[in-house]
């Protein structure tokens, strides 16, 4: 049984003002109206034999959840479930404790397919073609991972070196990973980019509950005890697992980390699938039409002399007048302003407020 696991966790801090903590990125609303977790749903319950799913995210974020998820055909009947943290401990955690929960509710042949909900996939049939053979793989036992090819020496994605060709029937499923190097410096990503056979992680990944589970056992042996302590005592309701006090004290890693780095049973399953991280301000005003003179904008505006900005601002009109390259994001409560090139940098921000608290 293949189960779904929508990971909604992030605050996604590289998209302030639109996304905060009480409105994190999974939330926000995109041009065409709807959020990234209800189209990272839709995904999901459009592949075909999917019987149940579980969404991991934080308990504060349970209501609104349950909100978006109503508004998604299919869902009411698919028996969500959710495993709710007291405080983020970033990815290895989470889907630990949902291979636990899966294996609980499915046996341990429960086959996941991890899917972080603040992702874009524009071809549907595509995904879904890469999804069936990431599934044949997960059976033989491989922790699949989903391979999308480079365009750019980006640092804030995982990079995966291919191997030898796995295939079954004659069939080609996938690639044996040769290496996968998480979140690599520049001058290391622009070299994996020279290479050509590496391709990105998409931080999508599937693999069978029970296999997960012992690698996380051969290589996170602490991490492995303390979540399988948290989760037998989290408190049971109808159709969500409250995770205890105690889940805010396993470590904080990274699957990539904990485990794709270190697994010698590792696949990947390249796919263009039309496939985005919506990271940042440049990757959300991809998603708006750009003007002759490459304006991105939301919302009624002005713009003279004005080249390559992304503005942002559904509420009050905007007027821009003789710049170039900048982001304008405005919100109710907070105006950002920023270089358009400086984009990763917006996180800065989110850190300073939060110092001043
Ligand atoms: N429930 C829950 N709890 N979800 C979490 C937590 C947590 O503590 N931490 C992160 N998530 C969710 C995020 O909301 C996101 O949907 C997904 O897990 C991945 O976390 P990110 O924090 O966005 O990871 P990343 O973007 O830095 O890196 C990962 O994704 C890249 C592709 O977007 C890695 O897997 C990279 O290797 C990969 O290239
Ligand atoms: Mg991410």
């Amino acid at each position: 049984m293949l189960i779904p696991v929508i990971l909604s966790g992030g605050a996604g801090t590289r998209l302030w003002p639109l996304s905060r903590q009480s409105h994190p990125k999974p939330f926000l609303e995109l041009p065409d109206g709807e959020t990234l977790l209800q189209k990272t749903l839709q995904r999901a319950l459009a592949l075909p034999g999917v019987e149940r799913f579980l969404t991991v995210t934080n308990r504060e974020y349970y209501f609104q959840t349950r909100d978006v998820y109503q508004r998604v055909p299919g869902a009411a009947e698919r028996g969500a479930f959710y495993l709710l943290e007291p405080a983020g401990r970033n990815t290895a955690p989470a889907i630990a404790a949902a291979a636990l929960q899966a294996r609980e509710m499915a046996g341990p042949d429960a086959l996941l397919l991890v899917l972080p909900a603040d992702h874009l996939v524009r071809d549907q049939a595509a995904f879904a073609a890469a999804v069936a053979k990431a599934r044949r793989l997960a059976e033989q036992g491989y922790l699949v991972t989903f391979g999308i090819t480079p365009d750019r020496p980006e640092t804030g994605f995982g990079y995966i070196e291919g191997g030898e060709a796995l295939t079954e029937g004659g069939e080609a499923l996938g690639l044996a990973v040769r290496r996968f190097v998480e979140k690599p410096d520049a001058a290391t990503a622009a070299a994996f980019l020279a290479q050509g056979d590496y391709t990105w992680n998409s931080g999508m990944f599937c693999f069978r509950a029970e296999a997960f589970l012992s690698a996380l056992a051969s290589y996170q042996p602490q991490l492995d005890g303390d979540i399988r302590a948290v989760w037998a005592e989290g408190r049971r309701k109808d159709d969500y697992l409250e995770l205890p006090a105690g889940f805010a004290q396993v470590a904080d890693i990274s699957v990539d980390y904990a485990v794709m780095e270190k697994t010698d049973r590792a696949a990947v399953v390249p796919g263009d699938f039309g496939w985005t991280d919506i990271g940042s301000w440049t990757a959300f005003g991809d998603l708006l039409p750009a003007d002759a003179d490459g304006n991105r904008v939301l919302g009624e505006s002005v713009l003279e002399d004005v080249r390559d900005c992304i503005v942002h601002s559904p509420e009050r009109l905007a007027a821009l007048l003789g710049v170039e390259g900048l982001v304008v994001v405005d919100t109710p409560d907070a105006l950002l302003i920023a270089r358009r090139d400086r984009d990763q940098d917006v996180k800065r921000i989110v850190a300073e407020l939060k110092r001043r608290g």
